[in-house]
């Protein structure tokens, strides 16, 4: 017997599902099930633009030229997901948390895996440039217990908006990053240099469209924060300067309210002479609350 479509000539108006049968013989069953997904939205959104043929040539050199834009370093395809929101959508599915567990936010593309391990305290700027800050807070269960052990991986953008991966030679390697462990009373504490709002990578296909758009390529200053402990989910999050000029325009919509953190300027005496800094510094406090594993 002949499944329906099968032998159906395709049209304007049958046209998804013509495809849709066509991939009934799929082995994997997600696979077909997602790529007729796709299939339907994009033949419904075709259908709403009715492109041009041009336009649609226009279309598909967009996409040739976001994959030559790519090598081991620079990643086209997700800044494209980031600055379509896609990035954060897929964030968001895959991390429902409880009620009061800290929400997640993207990893973005600067996170490196072999940070250093450091004490607790160690100034992670390794240059002296920018200005200088205390960040400290507890890692907290639901119930506010302390979580010992929690592995703390942090990194930053320096006080001009560039990682050191993407300076290579110019900042020293592993500025402004390392990793933390706490111990039984949960609570963390790094020196670090005020961070600074920065443009995404926008010196390609997806800048281009974000100008053709009228968008900026802004992020908001911010901290890149993971934490993982035994037998909680781990997170993957930012704290935020609420005071930053691009803290509601976020190129990534990576900003979420509850990670706003307060970014204050301390230059009482006793208190720079505690914390061993020479002058006035900022200081950033912030709790983090895992959900339970499962
Ligand atoms: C970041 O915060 O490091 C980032 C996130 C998305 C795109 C580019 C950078
Ligand atoms: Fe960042």
């Amino acid at each position: 017997m002949v499944a329906p479509h099968e032998s159906g000539y395709f049209t304007e108006e049958n046209s998804a599902d013509v495809v849709a049968a066509r991939n009934a013989n799929a082995e994997n069953e997600r696979l077909r099930d997602c790529v007729n997904i796709l299939v339907k939205h994009i033949h419904a959104a075709v259908k709403e633009m009715e492109p041009s043929q041009e336009e649609w040539f226009k279309t598909i050199m967009f996409l040739t030229e976001t994959g030559h834009m790519c090598n081991d370093w620079r990643q086209e395809f997700i800044l494209l997901s980031d600055v379509m929101g896609v990035s954060m959508l897929v964030d968001a599915i895959n991390n429902r948390k409880p009620s009061g567990a800290s929400e997640s936010t993207v990893l973005g593309p600067f996170h490196v895996e072999d940070a250093p391990e450091l004490p607790m305290g160690t100034n992670i700027c390794l240059d002296g440039k920018g200005e200088p800050m205390l960040v400290r807070g507890r890692i907290l269960d639901v119930d506010g217990n302390p979580i010992s052990g929690t592995k703390i991986d942090v990194w930053q953008a320096n006080d001009e908006g560039f990682y050191d991966v993407q300076q290579k030679g110019i900042q020293p390697d592993f500025n402004l990053r390392g990793v933390f462990r706490t111990g039984a009373d949960g609570s963390y504490h790094f020196k670090a240099v005020k961070p600074k709002f920065y443009p995404i990578p926008d010196d390609g296909p997806v800048g281009k469209l974000l100008r053709s758009l009228g968008r900026h390529p802004y992020r908001p200053a911010h901290f890149h924060y993971i934490l993982e402990a035994d037998g909680f989910e781990s997170l993957t999050t930012h704290i935020f300067d609420p005071a930053d000029p691009y803290i509601h325009s976020d190129a990534v919509f990576g900003v979420k309210e509850s990670l706003m953190a307060k970014f204050e300027l301390i230059d009482d005496q006793a208190a720079i002479a505690e914390a061993g800094f020479g002058g006035p510094f900022y200081l950033v406090e912030h709790d983090f609350v895992l959900a339970k594993e499962g």
